[in-house]
Parts: C-alpha cells; structure tokens; sequence
C-alpha cells in the first residue's frame, strides 16, 4: 500500500514540478513582452484651478481600464500664464518628458504654430474634423481645430459669471443688478447697511495674471466692441471700460488694491463671507458649496454679467483642452488618453464633482449635474454666447500687453487713457 501510495506520490509530485516548472518558464517568456509592453504617458494637467486631484481619479479609471498604461501627472503653474511660460520653456527645448499636455482655450493657435503639439486626426481615426468636432461646444470645436486639423480635444468649459449672497441680496430686497452702475449702486446699499468695513461690494481680477486680460475686455466688449486680428481697438470704449472699473474702487465697492487681486483671492474672499459680488470662472461654485473652509454654502446665486449702462451683458470664454506634445514618444497611446478625457463620461464627472463646465450641450441638463449645479440652465447659454480674446499664434504677446498694462491702470501708475495708448501701439503689429 505504502510502496504504491509513495509510488502515486512521487508520480504526482513528478507531474506538479514538471507542471511548475512548465508555468515558470512560460511566465518567464510572457513576462518579457509585458515588461516592454507597459507604457508610462507623463501628463502635464495643471494647477489646483484645473482640479489635478479630479484629473488624477480619472488617470485611475484609465489605468484600470488599460492594463500595461500608466500615467503620471506633473501638476504646475497657479495661473494660466505662468503655465504657459513652464511649457514654453519645456516645449521650446524640444523636450519629449510630456505626452499629454492641458491647454488654456487661448493656446492652441500658438503652440500648433510653434511646432509644439501634434495633429490627432490620424489617431483619432478622423476624416472630417468638422463632423468630428461638432459634437462639442462651438467655442471649442472651433479653439481646437486649425487649418483643419484637430490639434486638442476640450477638457472642460468656461466663462465668467457674477457670483453673489442671495442672503444679503435677499435682506435688502434687491435683484441681482444687470449693469454694472446698478451693481455699484446696490453694494453701497447692502456695505452700508451690513456697517462691516470688510464686507466688498466686489471682487474681480486686476492682478497682471491672464484673467486681467479679460477684466479689460468685458466692459469693453459690452459696448458692442470687438478685439481681434484685423479690428483695431475702440480707444474710446476701452478707456471707458477701464474707467468704470476703476470708479468701483472710488466708490469703495472694490477694495483700493484690486491691482493685486487674482482669481484665487477672489474666490477665498467670497467663500470668506467678506464679498457680496464677485466675478469668477466655473470652477468656483463647488469650492463656495463644499470647501471644508467656505461659510456661503446655501447662499450664493450665480447670473450673467452686468453689462454697462445702454449696452449688452458680454462674457469671456474660457476652458482647457488636452493635447499631445509633438515630441511625445507615445503618441498614439497618448491620444487614446486624451479621446478618453474628452468624453461625454469625463465631462459629467468634472462637473459633478468640481462644477468644472461640461463640453458637452447634453450634459448640462444631465439630472446628476444639475442637481450638483443647479445654476446650469443659466450656464449653457452664457458660454455658448461667450467671447474670445484675440485669436492669434502670437496671443503670448498680446496677454503680456493687455494683462500687465490693465493691471497697471488699476494700481493708477497710468491713466486710462495713457495704457489704452499703449496697448493699442504695443499690439498694433500683432492685431494687424
Ligand atoms: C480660467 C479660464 C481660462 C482663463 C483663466 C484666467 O481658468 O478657464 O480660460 O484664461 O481662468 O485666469
């Protein structure tokens, strides 16, 4: 019994080391192509405006959907143009660290022209751009497409909304005012009565970041006005823009250094509770509803711009897109990631859970969104009539002008009229 049992034994143990060592071997084998087969996409996504921790939960899902695809994400840059000069300098060495690349809407046209990202036409398996494109917003079907190419895919929208207390505005009983004479009249009202001499009637940018670009452009545009490549600049509207910005800090309803204001002050200070108005971008809501810090959760109300006195509300058209670095040596898995966070899928996630604009026209009323939004019927219609800064490959050049000269106007080291001069003949070769 002993002798057959030991003999079944070792029969089985001969079968289980064979059967060991045919497994090891074969994983020996397989385990070669898989080690060569993993790919590392590095990805540039941002500061903390663009959400990178949301980003980052997305790459998650990505990597678990793609075995053998990891992705790593470098984050930088508070500001949009501080971004901008940190890829200038990497894209323009010719770096290839970077597959994966967020743009601001205002880059696209400068870096495709620089040589710095990568058509996705041939990726993507599209004919036609166009068809392709149109299942996204206009604003971005048309930023991410040039001379017929598909150079990015959009991340998420935006635009600048008016962010007020709908608990002040309630205790005073007024509406949210749709000029901006009106908005200043209604401040002085509610700073008065609410005797804090902290309380802000309102809070905008005039730092020298990029939204300052914008600061110069919405009273501006609101007077019927337009600026880009072959309109020259109304001096006349844009001093009165800049002036009635400038009469908001005369009158105490923006504080004296607004010239130091950027779009992260603005929105630290509202969730404070010491802003009755302020102007900000998308991304803003979530943070005044669930910051650990924000004391305004439940009392704010979003509207479209105030417009000035006999003109039109006017907005700036903002968001970000993902590209691919020309010098990526992955380009093909590169834009499979980015296909994958242009989705319809991405984009309500983003805006679920960062309030982050979708691209996508359906998703706004997507019942999950608007209950995390409910200011999203408003949205839609704000950004599809939102308006560009300057389209040009030489956009660097005129943010540089227009955000540091308004600043400047601000901080009254020039005169409107002087820094209207100034950018009108600083930019007059680029806008021509
Ligand atoms: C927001 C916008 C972007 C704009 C920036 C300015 O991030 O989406 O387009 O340039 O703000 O600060």
């Amino acid at each position: 019994m002993n002798g057959i049992d030991n003999f079944t034994l070792g029969a089985v143990m001969n079968k289980r080391s064979r059967f060991v060592i045919v497994v090891t071997a074969w994983l020996a084998v397989a385990a070669l192509p898989l080690a060569h087969a993993e790919t590392v996409l590095h990805v540039f996504a941002g500061g903390p405006q663009q959400r990178t921790d949301l980003t980052r939960k997305m790459f998650d899902e990505y990597e678990k959907r793609n075995p053998g695809v990891k992705v790593t994400l470098e984050s930088g840059g508070a500001t949009s143009e501080l971004q901008r000069q940190y890829l200038s300098t990497v894209l323009g060495a010719k770096d290839s660290t970077l597959d994966v690349l967020i743009l601001d809407i205002i880059n696209p046209a400068q870096y495709y022209a620089a040589g710095w990202i990568e058509p996705l036409d041939q990726y993507l398996g599209v004919k036609d751009a166009k068809s392709y494109m149109s299942q996204y917003l206009p604003a971005y079907a048309t930023a991410d497409v040039i001379d017929g190419k598909i150079v990015a895919l959009p991340d998420f929208a935006d635009s600048m909304f008016l962010y007020y207390r709908k608990d002040l505005l309630d205790k005073y009983g007024v509406k949210p005012p749709t000029t901006w004479d009106e908005l200043a009249t209604v401040s002085q009202k509610i700073q008065q009565g609410e005797k804090n001499p902290n309380l802000q009637g309102l809070s905008f940018q005039g730092a020298p970041i990029e939204g300052a670009v914008c600061t110069f452009l919405l009273p501006y545009w609101s007077q019927g006005k337009d600026y880009q490549k072959g309109i020259q600049l109304d001096k006349p509207a844009a001093v009165k823009g800049l002036d009635m910005w400038l009469g908001m800090v005369d009158k105490g309803v923006a504080k004296k250094n607004i010239a130091e204001v950027k779009t992260g002050d603005t929105v630290n200070e509202f969730m404070a509770g010491d802003v009755v108005f302020a102007i900000n971008w998308g991304f803003a809501w979530d943070l005044f509803q669930t910051d650990p810090h924000t004391k305004v959760k439940g009392e704010v109300g979003v509207a479209k711009l105030p417009a000035m006195r006999g003109g039109q509300s006017a907005t700036c058209i903002g968001g970000w897109q993902w590209s691919v670095s020309a010098f990526s040596k992955n380009k093909a898995e590169a834009a499979k990631l980015v296909k994958f966070l242009s989705s319809p899928e991405v984009s309500k996630y983003l805006a679920v859970k960062g309030s982050l604009l979708p691209v996508y026209a359906n998703v706004y009323s997507d019942n999950d969104v608007l209950k995390a939004n409910p200011w999203y019927g408003l949205a839609l219609p704000v950004v599809e009539s939102a308006k560009s800064r300057p389209v040009t490959s030489r956009y660097a050049e005129v943010s540089d002008v227009v955000r540091t000269q308004t600043s400047a106007a601000l901080a009254r080291v020039n005169k409107p009229e002087a820094t209207v001069d100034e950018i009108d003949s600083r930019l007059s070769r680029v806008m021509r």
